[in-house]
């Protein structure tokens, strides 16, 4: 019998090519971000806080990233897309208390809750800024995105 008991069976999150924006660094990064949680997910317990470590590592690359693309571009919609990532930080502060404390289900619930947030989030905030970015490096029309609604700028 194994010494490592899993508290659930492993899920597995995997990238779609429907996660693609288009955008090369962008979607390296979410190609990334499908991995850790993937590994996350995968995790035997003994192991879940070296997967929620690297997590932390990724995700606080990923959204400085972002966050800071937003506002060096003067991206319109900003505002909302910055909150969900500072969000997401947020819950990962409690998620690593709650395993200092042992509970080990708490980081198996948020991986699965970054599997549900991300193909959203991806596919409209992140699109909105990966859109942003190209147009106006090629002196588009920008695009404005905020959660359910899109308005064309242009
Ligand atoms: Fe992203
Ligand atoms: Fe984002």
């Amino acid at each position: 019998m194994n010494a490592t008991r899993n508290t659930t069976p492993a899920e597995i999150f995997d990238w779609r090519d429907d996660y693609a924006l288009g955008h090369a660094a962008m979607d390296e990064t979410h190609r990334e971000f499908v991995a850790c949680v993937d590994a996350l997910l995968r995790a035997e317990d003994a192991a879940l806080a070296l997967a929620l470590a690297a997590f932390e590592v990724h995700a606080r690359r990923h959204f400085a990233e972002e966050d800071l693309a937003m506002q060096q571009s003067a991206y319109g919609s900003a505002g909302c897309h910055i909150d969900e990532h500072a969000a997401i930080l947020r819950s990962l502060d409690e998620v690593n208390a709650s395993l200092q404390q042992g509970h080990v289900h708490v980081v198996r619930a948020f991986g699965q809750a970054l599997a549900d947030w991300f193909p959203e989030h991806a596919r409209v905030m992140d699109m909105g800024l990966a859109r942003w970015l190209t147009q106006r490096r090629l002196g588009g029309s920008p695009v404005l995105i905020c959660p359910r609604a899109l308005v064309a700028a242009a």
